[in-house]
């Protein structure tokens, strides 16, 4: 079996979107593949982060996979920080990326943004660490939204330049795993802006613990046209807002936008709401319920998450000593 690692950042209860987008995919990856996921706190600094939200956010972050249904037990799930094996690689890693690489790096230029002068060398670096992430455990599928596509270029590119300036074949090469715009989720009040966690409204996106009226409330607020829904997939064309709630449906009952508008096409949003507002309830209430019983027990969540770093552990360390040794350190561990 192929392994599988991807990475998501620790920033609280999920939307709609982070799950239709990552988090379900997550899940179905589980039942044929060996799985390692990380909660990456070591990314999450790379810009500023008030400690006690930090703590708070990972533990919620935590309890919303488990509570949309990863295997811990079968898998594994850990903190990134909880395992050395990330920063010593990605140091290394630091060595091998040229600067021309990183400068080409647009996800950089976005977070950066104007003030440039002013962003963290770890924001820089970023996607060395995120090279680093895979490749200590030499993992070959990784499974991300576009934006990351050019990371998982750059990782390709140091596992390549590493290989060579070692003379060795070691670090094996990376297949992304691109999810599609199927999953993509638009904002409820514009539907040509991505669903997210960062916009000042909340009344844009549906997050994993609203209760059945927050989200009624909100489907019915959600934006569209006066258009009753088309019986065809053309007839979306230039109706982002029919789009994206039609998306939704399709995503949420595992069909596409062509088998919705078979079923729903001729009706008007009044009645398209109230059937996608039933939906949504009864696919997040469960996750609300089970998230909101998770984090009563920080405790137990901290254990789980111990229990998966060492199990990461036992694959990364030994990948990351060899690495050490074919760079040419002693390694006083190993001996
Ligand atoms: N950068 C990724 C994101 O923001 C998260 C991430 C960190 C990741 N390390 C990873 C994803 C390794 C895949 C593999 O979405």
């Amino acid at each position: 079996m192929q392994r599988v690692f991807s990475g998501i950042q620790p920033s609280g209860i999920p939307t709609l979107g982070n799950y239709l987008g990552a988090i379900r995919n997550w899940i179905k990856m589980q039942d044929d593949h060996d799985c390692i996921w990380c909660v990456v706190d070591l990314h999450a600094i790379t810009v500023w982060q008030n400690p006690a939200e930090l703590r708070q956010q990972t533990l919620e972050m935590t309890a919303v996979l488990l509570a949309c249904g990863l295997d811990a037990s079968k898998h594994i799930l850990f903190l990134q920080s909880a395992v050395h094996a990330h920063a010593r690689l990605a140091w290394i890693f630091n060595c091998i990326a040229r600067l021309g690489w990183l400068n080409r790096m647009t996800q950089f230029k976005d977070k950066a943004g104007k003030d440039r002068e002013n962003a963290s060398a770890g924001l820089y670096v970023y996607p060395n660490l995120m090279a680093a992430d895979i490749h200590a455990y030499h993992a070959t599928r990784v499974p991300v939204g576009d934006d990351q596509r050019q990371h998982l270029e750059l990782a390709n590119d140091i596992a390549q330049k590493f290989n060579h300036d070692y003379g060795v074949d070691f670090f094996p090469n990376i297949e992304p795993m691109i999810l599609g715009p199927a999953a993509r989720v638009m904002s409820l009040r514009d539907g040509t802006k991505k669903m997210s966690k960062s916009d000042p409204s909340d009344q844009s996106r549906i997050n994993l613990s609203d209760d059945a009226d927050t989200i009624a409330l909100k489907i019915r607020r959600a934006k569209t046209d006066p258009e009753p829904l088309p019986s065809e997939v053309a007839g979306l064309e230039n109706r982002p807002e029919a789009r994206n709630l039609v998306g939704i449906y399709a995503a949420l009952t595992d069909t596409d936008h062509a088998a919705v508008l078979r079923d729903h096409g001729g009706a008007g949003f009044g009645t398209f709401k109230q059937v996608l507002t039933d939906l949504v309830v009864s696919k997040l209430s469960p996750i609300a319920a089970e998230t909101e019983r998770l984090l009563k027990d920080p405790d137990l969540l901290i254990q789980t998450l111990r229990i998966g770093a060492a199990r990461a552990a036992e694959i990364a360390d030994p990948i990351v000593a060899e690495t050490e040794r074919l760079v040419g350190f002693i390694g006083m561990q190993e001996r």
